[in-house]
C-alpha cells in the first residue's frame, strides 16, 4: 500500500513523513516542488530508505501527477502542498493564486480521473485530505467562542482567501463528482524544521544570531499554538477514521498573545544558552510596523475531533516549547543551509522599511 503526499519537503508535510514511515511500513510517494520553503535536508535521514519515493514536480503539473498516480497506484493522497506564508501572501499573492487555488484544482482534477476508474472496493476505500487552515475563518473578537467547524468563511488575506477556495474546491469535488474528501484545519504549528520566516523559529534564529526580534503592532495579537507532531496525529487519525466530506478543525486548546510567544522563548534561551554578558534575550525585542490587515485573533474549537474520532494533544505548550528551543539549539546546521538561501533576501525585503 502507498500514499502520495503533495508538500511533504516543508514543515508540516515533511514532519508527517518522518513521523509516517517511523510508524508504519505503508510508502510514501512524496510530491514537492521544493520552493524556497521545501528542504530536502529535513529528509536526510530519509535517504536510502525504499518506503520514501521523492519526486519534485508541482501538484499543477497534470501529466506528472496522472503518471504517478497511474504508476504507484496510491490508496490515498494527503495534500500539503501550498504557498503558507502571510506575509508573502501581501507582497506578492500571485503564487498563492497559482499554487493555493489553481494547484488544487488541478490536483483534485487528476485524482478524480484516478479514483472514477478504480475497482469499487478501492473506489471506497480511497481518500483525499486537504490540509488547510484556521484563517479561513477570518478573525475573533477578544471574548468570541472560538471556531468551530460551523462558522462562516471569512478569509482577510491573499494566503487565507487561497486557502479558503481551495476548501470550498474540495468540497465542491465531493459534492459534485463523490470524491471521497476530508479536510482538516488547523491552528498555527511550532516545532522541529520550521522555516525561519514564522514568527517562533524567527525569534529563535534572530535571538541567537544578536538581532532585533521583530514584534508587528502592539504584540497582543493571539494565536492558537499546536506542536507540529500533535497536527500530525490528528492528520492520521482523520486519515483513518473521519466521516467523508467532514471537515475537522484541529488545534492545541493554547491561546497565547505573541508577545507573550516571545518572552518565553527568551527565556528558554537565557536558561539553556545564557548570553555572554548576563543580559536577557529578552532586550533584543522591537516593535516594528504591523501587517496589513493583520487579524487579531484565532482560536479553535477542537471538540469535534475529540468527540468522534478520539484525538487530543499529547503536548501542552509548555512541553512543546521547550522541545522546540532544544532542537533549533542541537541543530544549527540546518538553520544554517536554510539561512543561506533565499531566506536572507526574503528577511532584507521584509524588514528594511520597519
Ligand atoms: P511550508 O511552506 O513549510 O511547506 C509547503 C511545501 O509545499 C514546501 O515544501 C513547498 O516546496 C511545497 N510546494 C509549494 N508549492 C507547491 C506546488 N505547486 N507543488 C508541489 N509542492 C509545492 O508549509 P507548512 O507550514 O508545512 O504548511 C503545510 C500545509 O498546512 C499548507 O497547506 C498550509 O496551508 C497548512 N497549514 C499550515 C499551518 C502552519 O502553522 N504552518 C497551520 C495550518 C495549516
Ligand atoms: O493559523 C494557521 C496559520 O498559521 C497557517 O495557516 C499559516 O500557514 C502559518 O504561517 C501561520 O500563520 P500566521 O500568520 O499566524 O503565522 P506567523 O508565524 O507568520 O505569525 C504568527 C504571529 O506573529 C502573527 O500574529 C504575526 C506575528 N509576527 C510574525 C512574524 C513573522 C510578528 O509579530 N513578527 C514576525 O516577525
Amino acid at each position: 500500500m502507498t500514499i502520495l503526499v503533495t508538500g511533504g519537503a516543508g514543515f508540516i508535510g515533511g514532519n508527517f513523513v518522518l513521523d509516517w514511515l517511523a510508524k508504519s511500513e505503508e510508502a510514501i510517494v512524496n510530491l514537492d516542488k521544493l520552493t524556497y520553503a521545501g528542504n530536502l535536508e529535513t529528509l536526510s535521514s530519509l535517504e536510502g530508505n525504499p518506503s520514501h519515493i521523492f519526486v519534485q514536480g508541482d501538484i499543477g503539473d497534470v501529466a506528472l501527477v496522472e503518471r504517478l498516480l497511474a504508476e504507484h497506484k496510491p490508496r490515498a493522497v494527503v495534500n500539503f502542498a501550498a504557498e503558507s506564508h502571510v506575509d508573502r501572501s501581501i507582497h506578492g499573492p500571485g503564487d498563492f493564486i497559482e499554487t493555493n487555488i489553481m494547484g488544487t484544482f488541478r490536483l483534485l482534477e487528476s485524482v478524480r480521473g484516478y479514483w472514477s476508474a478504480l475497482p469499487d472496493a478501492d473506489k471506497a476505500a480511497f481518500r483525499f485530505l486537504h490540509v488547510s487552515t484556521d484563517e479561513v475563518y477570518g478573525s475573533l473578537a477578544k471574548d468570541d467562542p472560538a471556531f468551530t467547524e460551523t462558522n462562516t468563511y471569512e478569509p482577510n488575506s491573499p494566503y487565507s482567501a487561497s486557502k479558503a477556495a481551495s476548501d470550498h474546491l474540495v468540497r465542491a469535488w465531493h459534492h459534485t463528482y463523490g470524491l471521497p474528501v476530508l479536510t482538516t484545519n488547523c491552528s498555527n504549528n511550532y516545532g522541529p524544521y520550521h522555516f525561519p520566516e514564522k514568527l517562533i523559529p524567527l525569534m529563535i534564529v534572530n535571538a541567537l544570531a544578536g538581532k532585533p526580534l521583530p514584534v508587528y503592532g502592539d504584540g497582543m495579537q493571539i494565536r492558537d499554538w499546536l506542536y507540529v507532531k500533535d497536527h500530525c496525529s490528528a492528520i492520521r487519525r482523520v486519515l483513518e477514521a473521519g466521516r467523508l466530506g467532514e471537515t475537522y478543525n484541529v488545534g492545541g486548546w493554547n491561546e497565547k498573545p505573541n508577545i507573550d510567544i516571545v518572552h518565553t522563548v527568551c527565556k528558554l534561551l537565557d536558561e539553556m544558552r545564557p548570553k555572554a554578558d548576563g543580559s536577557s534575550y529578552s532586550t533584543q525585542i522591537t516593535y516594528v510596523t504591523d501587517r496589513p490587515g493583520h487579524d487579531r485573533r484565532y482560536a479553535i474549537d477542537a471538540r469535534k475531533l475529540e468527540k468522534e474520532l478520539g484525538w487530543k494533544p499529547a503536548e501542552t505548550f509548555e512541553t512543546g516549547i521547550r522541545k522546540t528551543v532544544e532542537w533549533y539549539l542541537a541543530n544549527p546546521t540546518w538553520v544554517a543551509n536554510v539561512q543561506s538561501g533565499n531566506y536572507r533576501e526574503w528577511v532584507q525585503k521584509q524588514y528594511q522599511a520597519a
